[in-house]
C-alpha cells in the first residue's frame, strides 16, 4: 500500500465501479473531489447526527461551499434505535419539503447507522438518488460504507429491511477518528483485524507488531490500516457483489457474534466486540475440528485479546445453539461457519459438530472472565 499519498480503492460493481478514497485530512478536499464527480447543479444534503455534526460538520461544509456547492444539513437522532423505517420516512418528507428532486445527493456523514439510513433513503427517494458515504467510525470506514448494503431494523430483527445501493464515492478521512469514544474505536478495530485474518497477512502482522501505535491512533498507522481493510473488502465485494459465496468470508466471527448480540439483547456488547468473541470462538472451533494448527489459533486469539479487555460474556450455551438453529432457518438451512485455516486464509464450513460449538463457547466464557490475563497479554 502506498504511503503519503491518497489511497484509492476501486469497487468493481455493476452498473458502475466506484472508488473509496482514504487519506488523512481528506475532509478539507471533499468539496473539490465531489466537484469532479457531481454536476455543479447538484443539491447536496448532508445527513448526520449531533455528535458528529458538532465535531466535523463545519469542516466538511466549509469544503463543500468552497467548491461552489450549497449544502443543506439534515439531522437524524443518534444511535441504533433510530435505524428504522420511520426515520427514513421522516427524512424523505423533509427532502420533499425542501424541494429535493432527482438531482439531490445524500452525503451520509457519520457511523454505520447514518450510512445505512442515508443509503436506504437515497435508494428510495424518487426511486433512487446519488449517495456519497463519508464514514466517521472505524466500523463504518472499514466495513459499512463499502459494499452497497443499506438497511434498517425491524422488531423481528436487525437489518431485515434494506436494499443494495452503491455510493458514487466513499470519502474516508481517518483523521476524524480522533474524536471517537475509545470503546467505539476499539470495537471497529476488530473488523479491521478480521480483514487481516480473512485475506491479508501484512495487515494481520501490523496488528501483531504495531499494536501500540494503532491503539494510540497514530494517524499514519490508521491510514494504512484502514486502506488495507477497505482494499480487502473491496476485493471480496467486487468478486461477489451479493453474497453468493465468496462474500460470506466477511462473516468471520459473525455467526456466533450475531448470536451473542441477540442473546445479550444488543445492549451489552458493541457489534465489533461480539465479532471479537465470535472470531475467538471460530478459531477454537477450527482448532477442534482440525482445520487449523495450534500456532495459528494462538496467534489469532492473542491478536484479538491484545487489543484490550472485552466485556464479559455470560450467555447460556444452549441458548446460543438454539439461536444458531433459528438463524439457519432464515438462511439456507445450514449453519455456515467461516473458519480460519492459516493467517490470511479462511474457509466456509457447514458441518461443525454441536460439541465443537459448545466447547468454543466455554472457552469464550473462560477468557471473558479474565482467563487470558495470566498469560500477560493485556
Ligand atoms: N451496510 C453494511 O454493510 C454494514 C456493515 C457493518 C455494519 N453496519 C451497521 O452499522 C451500524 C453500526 O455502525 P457504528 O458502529 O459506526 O455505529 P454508530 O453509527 O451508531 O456510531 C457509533 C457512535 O459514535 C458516534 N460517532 C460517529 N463518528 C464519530 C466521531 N468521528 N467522533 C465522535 N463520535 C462519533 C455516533 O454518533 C454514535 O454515537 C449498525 O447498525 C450495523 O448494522 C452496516
Ligand atoms: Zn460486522
Amino acid at each position: 500500500m502506498m504511503m503519503g499519498r491518497m489511497a484509492q480503492v476501486t469497487i468493481h460493481v455493476p452498473p458502475r465501479p466506484y472508488q473509496a478514497r482514504i487519506e488523512n485530512g481528506l475532509f478539507t478536499r471533499a468539496g473539490a473531489l465531489l466537484a469532479e464527480l457531481l454536476p455543479q447543479s447538484s443539491r447536496i444534503f448532508v445527513l448526520t447526527v449531533a455528535p458528529v455534526y458538532r465535531r466535523w460538520g463545519a469542516k466538511l461544509l466549509r469544503s463543500l461551499k468552497a467548491s461552489g456547492f450549497r449544502p443543506q444539513v439534515l439531522q437524524m437522532p443518534n444511535g441504533e434505535p433510530a435505524k428504522r423505517l420511520e426515520t427514513v420516512e421522516t427524512l424523505a418528507e423533509k427532502l420533499a419539503r425542501l424541494g429535493a428532486d432527482r438531482k439531490a445527493v445524500i452525503v451520509a456523514l457519520g457511523g454505520g447507522v447514518v450510512g445505512d439510513v442515508g443509503g436506504l433513503l437515497a435508494s428510495l427517494y424518487m426511486r433512487g438518488i446519488e449517495l456519497v458515504q463519508v464514514p466517521t467510525t472505524v466500523l463504518a470506514q472499514v466495513d459499512a460504507s463499502v459494499g452497497g448494503k443499506t438497511a434498517v431494523n425491524l422488531a423481528a430483527g436487525k437489518n431485515l429491511l434494506g436494499t443494495f445501493h452503491h455510493p458514487r464515492v466513499v470519502l474516508i478521512d481517518p483523521g476524524v477518528l480522533s474524536t471517537l469514544p475509545n470503546r467505539e474505536f476499539r470495537a471497529g478495530l476488530y473488523e479491521a483485524l478480521k480483514c487481516g485474518i480473512i485475506g491479508d497477512v501484512e495487515l494481520f502482522l501490523r496488528f501483531e507488531q504495531n499494536r501500540d501505535q494503532i491503539l494510540k491512533r497514530d494517524p499514519l498507522e490508521l491510514e494504512w490500516l484502514i486502506a488495507a481493510s477497505v482494499k480487502l473488502k473491496a476485493e471480496v465485494v467486487s468478486a461477489d457483489e451479493r453474497e453468493g459465496g465468496l462474500r460470506r468470508v466477511l462473516n468471520l466471527g459473525h455467526t456466533i457474534g450475531h448470536a451473542l448480540e441477540a442473546e445479550t439483547g444488543y445492549g451489552q456488547l458493541l457489534h465489533g466486540e461480539a465479532v471479537a468473541w465470535g472470531m475467538i470462538a471460530a478459531t477454537h472451533i477450527a482448532r477442534t475440528v482440525g482445520r487449523t494448527d495450534s500456532v495459528t489459533a494462538g496467534r489469532i486469539t492473542d491478536a484479538v485479546l491484545s487489543l484490550g479487555r472485552l466485556p464479559e460474556v455470560k450467555v447460556n450455551t444452549r441458548k446460543v445453539l438454539a439461536r444458531l438453529q433459528t438463524d439457519k432457518k432464515t438462511q439456507d438451512s445450514v449453519v455456515h461457519f467461516v473458519l480460519p485455516r492459516e493467517i490470511g486464509k479462511v474457509e466456509v464450513v457447514n458441518d461443525v459438530p454441536e460439541r465443537a460449538i459448545s466447547d468454543a463457547m466455554e472457552e469464550v466464557r473462560r477468557l471473558s472472565r479474565g482467563g487470558w490475563e495470566r498469560k500477560g497479554n493485556c
